[in-house]
């Protein structure tokens, strides 16, 4: 059986993630593959109600370690219910966001030693790492902009725009540790070239895979 690959989709608010999922989910059904589009927090019945908490202004002055706890135990969910079952039957995964966000939000944004981080990475995922990683990276005056045209900031957008290039410094940074693996696609530029950008990577790595 063709065996499946898990890829993620990374970026600021306001980055573009959405366009550029759908051109991903495009481009891998093109290649003849199966896939399932899921994102995080989120992708199970569990974790969608675990994101309406982190998400939702109800619980605003959330210590920072129960919110990263809270974005560990959707993964576990998700990962044991969904993705480890897809990839399992040799379908290929395509979700928004997952443990590097972890990195640039509560590393990076809420100051948690990335050791700490890591240590639940390891406890939760037992070695199940993306394939290949999409960061879409533009400013954060950009994003912002772009973000609040769409609708009422939610918990994470409203915070101050500070918080925001420490999440967007800490992306950069984990893409220059891991340059293989997560592919940093300049999401400043208009919509069709960055869609080029998207392709190229994704064609790339559909190239080394087979
Ligand atoms: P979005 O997927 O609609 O962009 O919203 C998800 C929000 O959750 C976004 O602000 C980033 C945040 N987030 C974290 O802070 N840590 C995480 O591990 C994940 C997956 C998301």
């Amino acid at each position: 059986m063709d065996q499946g690959s898990f890829i993620t989709l990374e970026g600021i608010e306001g980055a573009g993630k959405t366009t550029c999922m759908a051109q991903l989910r495009l481009l891998i059904q093109q290649a003849g593959k199966s896939c399932l589009e899921t994102r995080e927090p989120g992708g199970t019945q569990l974790g969608e109600e675990l994101r309406q908490l982190l998400l939702g202004h109800k619980h605003t002055g959330m210590s920072d370690d129960a919110e990263l706890l809270l974005m560990f135990a959707s993964r576990a969910e998700h990962l044991q219910q969904k993705i480890l079952p897809a990839l399992g039957q040799g379908q290929w995964v395509l979700c928004d966001r997952f443990t590097d966000a972890t990195y640039a939000y509560q590393g990076g944004g809420r100051g948690i030693a990335f050791s700490r981080i890591l240590a639940l990475e390891e406890w939760v995922q037992k070695g199940v790492r993306p394939d290949l990683t999409l960061l879409l990276d533009l400013s954060v005056e950009q994003g912002l902009e772009r973000a609040g045209k769409r609708s009422a900031p939610d918990r994470f957008e409203s915070e101050a725009v500070e918080f925001f290039r420490r999440v967007r410094q800490s992306y950069l940074e984990l893409a220059g540790n891991e340059p293989d693996r997560i592919k940093v696609i300049d999401a400043s530029r208009d919509l069709d070239e960055v869609l080029v950008q998207v392709t190229i990577a994704v064609n790339n790595f559909l190239q080394d895979k087979t």
